[in-house]
């Protein structure tokens, strides 16, 4: 949640912001603000809503010689989006931009408040600059007085803070969110809570690991633990390819991201899949050794692809699998065993609960792995073994291409498992690797099929809701219909075992409620053709998505005869997704960045 950036140098500052934030704006887009001290001392603006707001509102401004700025993007957690909770927050002399929640906030506050400190936004941040300029008042050391106020904050944060009393430096501290610190030849210094900002700016980065806190200026950094100690720096090289981050000449980055399914796919399955087998070549076998059951942990998008792997682990693999969502699991207390491999999913690979959840499994000694798009992520270097989708940067917040690449690998880690245990035969292994090869060739969209959908989705855009139903690894995929249409649309939208709808839900059934039945002919076909009628029977418009002609349905999405359950569910999957994108683009939503969302949930 929420986007930080930060430059020392000589650079014009406010593009250099600005256009950081720009490739941060997905994270939030509530507010976005900058603040600079240069030459002629500190000055800061701040905007309410996306970033071009801010563009407007700075378009007069440019900075002038050497200084220090910061930026943020914001995704409203304390308070309204407003542009006085807004970050950059001030105090007299100091500004301060985070991203994550401090929990003690109240308590620092009413402290703060009895001094006689006064209080602009109704946010957790402006405790930090407060703090920090009270601190100074005493210690009469910026650095110190960063420091102890720090040590006083519960929760979890990335911070960077610039005081007019050392207007050279930027003081920077992490613990739960991320943060990484940018290097070059030219002697300038970059701060982002992800590295695509500074990708073409920097050559090298340091991801701050948690605790770690100190300072930068001209040419220096300083970098400190938890137990404030000095560290030496261990910088790593920049990728420099961010072609991948454009939009292609798609209306939108979700769509371009449906399209560019069929290549990720490729990309995720080099190496891995064999002539006979499946490899992993991160995955060291002893992975596996003494393992009994699998427990899969994870939010939205990826919580539905672990659904969908459960399946296959259990029925490839023969390996008993539970899956839970992340922020239930954390506070329930689990039992967690010895002989369990705890997988985590996650795009981002900063989705607090899932990391949390992780954390929590690596405490109780259990074996970990996570299956996540972004390398050197807070979830990749807390897992003890990572593989990852390589879907490329996802940038609509509606997750497409990471939910295929995760199912993708989930299937393959079934059948890898399933060879390592012997709980497979050779002829069974071959079927599924043939299924797996022409998994690409699915996920091309076609005009005729996008036309389809198109036109069909000016139906769609009314009702008192839509019920997405599918049976076995389709409930999942049902679940994830449901959510993409309902994140980009705000249309109401469910995903139920359709099995389960006489259990309830059927009560619901008229005109004007939406089925959308993924009926695959390869799994199940006759038990939920059974389900769609009792629907048709009570009026429910039905969209059936099938190959084979259904009499009862409304609208109807003819699907390929595919002999492998996997090779239906990503065709229906590139449909589902379709159909959410036209019906958003035709509501005039913005389909990248939906109200009330962000890309990276930071918080819990
Ligand atoms: O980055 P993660 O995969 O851990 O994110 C989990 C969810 O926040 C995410 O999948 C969310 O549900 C997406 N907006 C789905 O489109």
């Amino acid at each position: 949640m929420c986007g930080i950036v930060g430059y020392i140098g000589k650079k014009e500052k406010k593009s250099i912001l600005l256009d950081g934030l720009k490739e941060l704006e997905y994270r939030g887009y509530d507010s976005a603000g900058i603040a600079i001290i240069e030459k002629d001392g500190l000055k800061h603006f701040k905007a309410v809503g996306k970033l071009k707001n801010l563009r407007d509102k700075t378009k007069n401004y440019s900075s002038s010689g050497f200084g220090v700025a910061i930026g943020h993007t914001r995704w409203a957690t304390h308070g309204k989006p407003t542009e006085l909770n807004a970050h950059p927050h001030l105090g007299e002399y100091s500004f301060v931009v985070h991203n994550g929640i401090i929990e003690n906030y109240q308590e620092i506050k009413d402290e703060l408040e009895k001094m006689g400190v006064t209080f602009l936004s109704q946010t957790d941040t402006e405790t930090i600059v407060h703090l920090f300029e009270k601190n100074n008042s005493d210690f009469k050391n910026p650095f110190n007085s960063f420091k102890q106020t720090v040590s006083k904050l519960n929760g979890a944060y990335a911070i960077l803070l610039i005081t007019e009393a050392e207007p050279e430096s930027i003081f920077f501290a992490k613990s739960g969110s991320p943060l990484l610190i940018g290097f070059n030849e030219e002697d300038e210094i970059y701060f982002a809570s992800s590295d695509t900002p500074i990708i073409g700016k920097a050559t090298e980065v340091y991801y701050l690991e948690d605790g770690e806190y100190g300072y930068a200026k001209k040419g220096e950094v300083k970098l400190f633990d938890s137990s404030g100690i000095e560290k030496k720096i261990l910088k790593k090289p920049l990728p420099t390819d961010k072609k991948m981050a454009q939009k292609d000449g798609f209306r939108f980055f979700m769509e371009k991201e449906i399209y560019e399914q069929s290549q990720v796919m490729n990309d995720c399955m080099i190496g891995r899949v064999l002539d006979d087998r499946v490899e992993f070549e991160e995955l060291d076998k002893s992975l596996f050794e003494n393992i009994n059951s699998i427990k899969i942990c994870a939010c939205g998008t990826s919580y539905h692809s672990a659904l969908t792997g459960a399946y296959l682990f259990e029925r490839l693999a023969k390996i008993p699998t539970q899956v839970e969502i992340a922020s239930e699991f954390r506070y329930k207390e689990p039992l967690l065993q010895r002989d369990t491999l705890f997988i985590t999913i996650s795009q981002s690979g900063e989705t607090a609960d899932t990391l949390e959840a992780l954390k929590m499994a690596n405490r109780a000694g259990l074996k970990t792995l996570t299956i996540c798009n972004v390398d050197n992520s807070s979830i990749v270097r807390e897992s003890g073994s990572a593989i990852l989708t390589r879907a490329g940067i996802e940038k609509g917040v509606a997750s497409t291409k990471a939910f295929a690449t995760q199912t993708m690998v989930l299937w393959l880690l079934s059948l890898y498992i399933a060879e390592l245990k012997g709980n497979i035969s050779k002829d069974r292994l071959n079927r599924e690797l043939n299924a797996v090869r022409k998994v690409p060739k699915v996920l091309i969209v076609t005009d005729r099929l996008h036309d389809k959908i198109h036109r069909l989705s000016k139906r769609y855009l009314h009702g008192h809701g839509f019920f997405f139903i599918g049976r076995d690894i389709f409930f999942p995929l049902a679940l994830e219909g449901a959510l993409k249409l309902k994140e980009i649309s705000y249309l109401h939208a469910e995903g139920y075992p359709a099995g389960e709808m006489k259990h309830g839900p059927i009560a619901l059934a008229d005109s004007e409620l939406f089925t959308i039945a993924l009926m695959p002919k390869s799994l199940h076909y006759d038990k939920i053709k059974s389900n769609v009628e009792e629907l048709s029977a009570r009026d429910a418009t039905i969209l059936a998505i099938s190959p084979e002609e259904f009499e009862l349905a409304d609208d109807f999405i003819r699907t390929k005869y595919s002999s492998h359950a996997m090779l239906e569910f990503f065709e229906m999957m590139v449909i589902t997704q379709l159909l959410a994108l036209e019906v958003s683009i035709r509501l005039g939503n913005d389909v990248d960045m939906p109200r009330n969302l962000a890309k990276s949930v930071t918080v819990e």
